[in-house]
């Protein structure tokens, strides 16, 4: 694409806060330190997790960059950055999660293959961009389409990186056209994160945002939307972000059995004021952490235990003034996660336990063993914190 490459290499990667926990260096993957993330409900861009497959494109020359639109369409179209903010602005805010958060809580149970991630493979921002639906009926097809008049339906994303599981060829995905073109999907081709113009990481010049559905289908650094038949093809559709049941492993995988993940299946929910093991002054200590469910369903309440599920209370939302706890309604972000927060008496060798709910009253799965897959991904399970010895006080979280 004129205007946007790829390097082939790592020689010109953009700088990033060396306060992010890296997780894999070339490509790069980061997260930052869990209690970073509810110090604000919008995530800040530097503390935004990074999650890549490939070096970070650049933009050579953007009067140049445009995205070509075709397919199984009437009228293909190439549209440049002036065209799409000639569009009218939106902007939704929406937590993007990738599928592999808290992947390596599940690799303790049994092996598993990806980058490790502790809990913050997630953040809550604010994009600005096009709705998807607006730039689609560029090309004829009208809102809330399912199947075009060529039988398109899927909309699939197309990048320009280089990502080794596709032999050097560009990450790519889909979603389903029906999504596409509801506007009430909010589905964004996004040119800003936080009221900026987006950067390097994060997909600039223009990224699709697809809220309530798992980061990978949220691509970056678009080059061109194809209108297709079936699902995308690629690796990152077909071969990869996909739940297996604890039977399969790499010797009887057979991807083509399961569906590409979409929606977060069930809600999430992570403690950040503490480490997993973590030692604390007996008495009273702030728990707070993130719970946020796929799919736009909001959560209805967030229950700790500091007995290891045995009794429970209820925490308060506390990141929006005169907002009700369910995120669904009209001025509550319904995309975005709830931060929560309790102050309880800690007992000694307390286990300290989150568990969310959301307004279709789904509840996290109580153990990580239940739900392990090879892939690791979706570990929605209860986070456990355990409090180690309180007598011997190494430091206070009061
Ligand atoms: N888009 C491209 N082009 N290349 C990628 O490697 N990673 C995907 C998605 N879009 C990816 C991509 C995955 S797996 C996730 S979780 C999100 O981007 C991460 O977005 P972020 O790095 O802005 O947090």
């Amino acid at each position: 694409m004129p205007g946007l490459t790829a390097p082939s290499d790592y020689a010109e990667e953009p700088p990033r806060h060396p306060a992010l926990r890296i997780n894999s260096k070339e490509p790069f993957n980061a997260e930052p330190h869990r209690s970073a993330l509810v110090t604000s409900y919008i995530t800040p861009v530097d503390f935004f997790y990074k999650r890549n497959h490939g070096p970070i494109p650049k933009v050579e020359d953007l009067s140049r960059y445009s995205v070509y639109i075709s397919g199984l369409v009437n009228k293909p179209i190439q549209l440049s950055m002036a065209d799409i903010w000639a569009l009218p602005k939106y902007n939704v805010t929406a937590t993007l999660q990738c599928a592999g958060n808290r992947r390596t809580a599940m690799s303790k149970v049994r092996k598993v293959r990806g980058v490790g991630w502790d809990i913050s493979a997630l953040g809550n921002a604010t994009w600005g961009g096009a709705k998807l639906s607006d730039v689609l009926e560029l090309v004829g097809i009208p809102k809330l389409s399912s199947v075009t008049s060529l039988g398109g339906k899927h909309v699939e994303f197309v990048s320009v990186d280089k990502c080794k599981e596709e032999k050097g060829g560009p990450y790519t995905a889909s979603i389903p056209l029906k999504q596409a073109t509801d506007p009430d999907a909010d589905v964004l081709l996004a040119y800003e994160m936080n009221g900026e113009v987006l950067n390097r990481d994060h997909g600039y010049p223009l990224r699709v945002v697809v809220p309530g559905v798992i980061g990978a289908r949220s691509v970056k650094w678009l080059d061109s939307i194809n209108i297709i038949e079936e699902e995308c093809q690629g690796f990152f559709t077909q071969k990869d972000y996909k739940m297996f049941p604890p039977t399969v492993d790499w010797d009887n995988i057979n991807w083509s059995t399961r569906r590409p993940q979409m929606d977060f299946p069930v809600q999430q929910s992570a403690i950040c004021t503490l480490e997993d093991v973590d030692v604390i002054k007996e008495g009273k200590a702030r728990i707070a952490g993130y719970a946020l469910s796929g799919g736009g369903r909001g959560i209805e309440r967030v229950d700790i235990s500091v007995d290891g599920g045995k009794t429970w209370v209820e925490a308060r939302r506390y990141q929006k003034d005169n907002v009700p706890y369910v995120s669904d309604g009209p001025q509550s972000d319904k995309w975005a996660w709830v931060l929560f927060e309790a102050t309880l008496d800690i007992p000694a060798n307390a286990e300290i336990v989150a568990k969310a709910v959301d307004s279709a009253a789904n509840v996290q799965p109580e153990k990580v063993e239940d739900i392990w897959n090879l892939r690791g991904i979706l570990n929605t399970s209860w986070h456990r914190i355990k409090i180690q010895s309180s007598s011997c006080i190494g430091r206070s979280k009061l």
